[in-house]
C-alpha cells in the first residue's frame, strides 16, 4: 500500500477530494435551483428545511472527511496539521449543529412532530457521538493533553470511533435523501420517479456514498504499520 505523509497526495485522497466538491455542488443545485433557495428565516417555510441537506453534507460529511484526510493530505508539520484536523472537524461540528438546529426550527414553525423517524433518530445519535468524539480529542491531544502514554494508547481508539462517527453521518445521508425524495415523490408534490430532480437527488446520495468509501479507503491501516510511525 503507498502512503503519503503530509507531502504527496495518493490516488485515493484525491479520489475522496473530487467526491467532496461534487457533493457540495449537487446538494446546492438541488436545494438552490430545484428547492428555491436556503433561509434560516422565511414564511416559505420549505427553503428553512433546505439548509438542512446542505449543512449536513458540508459539515460532518464533507469538512469532517477532509480533516480525517487532513494529517496525510497536507504538507504542513505534524502540528500545524494537527491544528487543522481540530479546526476542520470544529467547522464540521458546527455547520452540523446548524443543520440540525435548522430542520427541527422548519418542523416547529410548519406543525409538524419531532423524531419521529429512523432517520432522526440515527442522526441524533451521529451529531452527538461526534461532538462527543470533538470534545474527547480536544481533551486528550490537544488542550489540557494527555500523557504521552494515554495518547499512544488511545489514539487508535480514536481513530477508529472517528472513523464510525463518520460512516454513521454517511448512512444518516442515506437514510435523509431516500426519506425527502419519497416525501417529494408522494403527494402533493408527485415528482416523476425518472425525473431530473429524483436523479439528482439519487446522484447526489451515490456520491456521498462514495465519498465515504474514498475516506475509509484513504486512510484505512492495510499494512499495521502506521501507528509505529505517527506518535
Ligand atoms: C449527517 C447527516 C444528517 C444528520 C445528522 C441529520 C439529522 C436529522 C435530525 C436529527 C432530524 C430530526 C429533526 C426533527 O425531528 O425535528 C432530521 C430530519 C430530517 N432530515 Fe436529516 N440529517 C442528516 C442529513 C440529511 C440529509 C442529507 C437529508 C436529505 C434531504 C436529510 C433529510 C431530512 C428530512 C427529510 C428530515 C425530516 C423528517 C424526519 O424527521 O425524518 N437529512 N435530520
Ligand atoms: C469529531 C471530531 C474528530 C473525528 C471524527 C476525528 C477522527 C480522526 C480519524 C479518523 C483519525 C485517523 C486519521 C488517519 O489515520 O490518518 C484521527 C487522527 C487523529 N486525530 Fe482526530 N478526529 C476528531 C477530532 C480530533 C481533535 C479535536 C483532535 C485534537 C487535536 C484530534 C487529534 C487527532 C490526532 C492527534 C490524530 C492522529 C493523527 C495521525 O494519524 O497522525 N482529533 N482523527
Amino acid at each position: 500500500m503507498t502512503k503519503s505523509k503530509g507531502g504527496s497526495v495518493d490516488a485515493r485522497t484525491l479520489v475522496a477530494h473530487v467526491l467532496a466538491a461534487s457533493a457540495v455542488v449537487l446538494v446546492l443545485l438541488w436545494c438552490i435551483h430545484f428547492r428555491g433557495g436556503l433561509a434560516l428565516r422565511s414564511q416559505d417555510k420549505p427553503l428553512i428545511f433546505n439548509v438542512h441537506p446542505v449543512l449536513m453534507v458540508l459539515g460532518p460529511i464533507v469538512l469532517g472527511g477532509e480533516a480525517i484526510l487532513s494529517y496525510r493530505s497536507l504538507p504542513l508539520a505534524r502540528d500545524a496539521r494537527k491544528k487543522v484536523h481540530l479546526a476542520l472537524h470544529a467547522a464540521g461540528l458546527a455547520a452540523g449543529v446548524l443543520g440540525v438546529y435548522a430542520v427541527f426550527k422548519f418542523h416547529v414553525e410548519s406543525g409538524i412532530p419531532n423524531l419521529y423517524s429512523l432517520h432522526s433518530w440515527v442522526g441524533i445519535a451521529a451529531i452527538t457521538l461526534y461532538g462527543l468524539q470533538w470534545t474527547a480529542g480536544f481533551l486528550a491531544y490537544f488542550f489540557p493533553g494527555a500523557s504521552p502514554a494515554t495518547r499512544r494508547r488511545t489514539l487508535p481508539w480514536h481513530a477508529v470511533f472517528g472513523l464510525l462517527v463518520f460512516v454513521l453521518a454517511v448512512g444518516t445521508a442515506q437514510l435523509g435523501f431516500l426519506e425527502k425524495l419519497t416525501f417529494m415523490q408522494g403527494p402533493p408534490l408527485r415528482l416523476p420517479k425518472y425525473g431530473a430532480e429524483a436523479l439528482l437527488v439519487n446522484f447526489t446520495s451515490v456520491t456521498v456514498l462514495l465519498l465515504g468509501v474514498a475516506v475509509v479507503l484513504a486512510i484505512v491501516d492495510i499494512d499495521g504499520t502506521r501507528y509505529n510511525t505517527i506518535i
